[in-house]
């Protein structure tokens, strides 16, 4: 594994040693970016095929620290049964069932490196069901903070593995300033979205897994859920670190799709008037929980890459992400978060648009394991359990055996 050489502030450029726990840039309050020497790694390092089955294989371009782990990453890329092009990285497979433990495990990891007892996080639902397995497994105290409609098994994830639960009435955004409030008193460290350095760190890992998955080559396209957008800045810099160590075929690097619910879509709205950040979207709304984050604190992050990549963003209404869930449950066997039938659906809207065409080879996020939702999707289908059927009064035995 690397030293980190330093942290590097996304916005100033302003750079920080690691030897004590950061949040965000001091100077303009940034996100910041874990930076190696990357010419001290042998090329040659790239993993082959006897790597660890786990996001642990890219091991030599993370930080150097004792991994928290609980078998995180190296998640399946199936390829669709009608797009032969197609492909579903299928993220359900993750500890928690979500792509969230990858950050997770990484910056539990870090947290308990540097030696800190309490962590804090706000969430959509996922990141706090990752954040208190880790903590669990490190035995570090987790405070997380959810909106109180979030899904049940998030609710029931958080209460299981032992973390300091608080519903709030509101949004991820209420739920962060409450965080903001509290953790100076506390003691807690904020392991909030971008407001923490290592989680990227994690997140960047699915971007070596597509590279590697495809051959190392890129793809012509990655259609990315985007709520806080972690992931989608995590494999820009993967796509950034594989060129810079020659481990990819050169190539021109993917479209980055930004996927959002219409219900809340703060980088939809701003990517179509050409704006560099997002406003707050008002009454946020949607099934698709984890993309209910009405204003990003990396939006700028995700705006730029998006451009960079001669990408775009796009949102779905509710219902048709509903459609596109029913149809890959029914075609492909896959029964998809409202996050990933988000992308699917993406997928579906831009090869009708013809901003894509069928012989483009293409990645799609299934962020996390429809499972996990069964409570917001039946809603969303209108569906209910069948009335119980009365069970007929036992028999007695006897009556059975012999007639009484
Ligand atoms: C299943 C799922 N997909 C996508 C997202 C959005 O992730 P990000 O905040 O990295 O954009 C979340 C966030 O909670 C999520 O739980
Ligand atoms: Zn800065």
């Amino acid at each position: 594994m690397p030293p980190i050489s330093s942290l590097e502030c996304s916005r100033c450029r302003h750079y920080l040693s690691n030897d004590q726990p950061r949040t965000v840039c001091p100077a303009c309050a940034g996100s910041l970016y874990v930076r190696y020497d990357l010419t001290k790694i042998d090329p040659a390092s790239r993993p082959g095929s006897g790597g660890r089955q786990n996001m642990w294989r890219y091991a030599m371009v993370l930080p150097e620290v004792e991994p928290v782990t609980l078998g995180e990453g190296w998640t399946p890329m199936l390829r669709s049964r009608r797009h032969p092009n197609l492909y579903l990285k299928e993220e359900a497979t993750n500890p928690t069932g979500s792509f969230k433990a990858r950050g997770m495990s990484m910056a539990v990891s870090m947290a308990r490196h540097y030696g800190l007892k309490k962590l804090a996080a706000p969430s959509a639902g996922n990141a706090a069901s990752a954040l208190a397995a880790y903590a669990a497994a490190a035995g570090i105290q987790a405070h997380i903070f959810m909106p109180c409609d979030v899904p049940m098994a998030n609710y029931l994830e958080g209460v299981a593995y032992g973390a300091n639960v608080t519903l709030v009435d509101g949004l991820i955004s209420d739920c962060a300033r409450m965080v903001a409030e509290r953790k100076d008193d506390e003691g807690w460290f904020d392991v909030s979205t971008l407001k923490e350095p290592f989680r990227v760190e994690g997140k960047k890992t699915m971007g070596y897994e597509l590279v590697e998955q495809l051959g190392w080559e890129y793809p012509d396209a990655v259609f990315y859920p985007t709520g806080g957008g972690v992931g989608l800045i995590g494999m820009w810099k993967a796509f950034q670190e594989v060129e810079a160590l020659g481990w990819v075929r050169p190539g021109k690097r993917p479209k980055m799709i930004a996927v959002q619910a219409s219900g809340c879509a703060p980088v939809a709205r701003a990517y179509k008037a050409g704006e560099a950040v997002s406003k707050f979207f008002e009454d946020a709304e949607t099934f698709a929980a984890g993309l209910r984050v009405p204003k990003p604190y990396g939006d700028y992050l995700i705006l730029d890459i998006v451009r960079e990549s001669d990408g775009t963003v796009i949102d779905l209404d509710d219902n048709t992400i509903l459609q596109s869930l029913l149809d890959w449950a029914r075609n492909e066997g896959l029964l998809l978060s409202p996050e990933g039938a988000a992308a699917t659906a993406a997928y579906d809207h831009l090869l009708a648009t013809g901003f894509l065409s069928p012989s483009d080879r293409v990645v799609i996020f299934n962020t996390g394991a429809g499972l996990k939702y069964i409570d917001m999707i039946a809603d969303a289908m209108g569906l209910r359990r069948p009335g119980k059927k009365k069970l007929p009064k036992r028999s007695p035995v006897a009556g059975i055996i012999t007639p009484v």
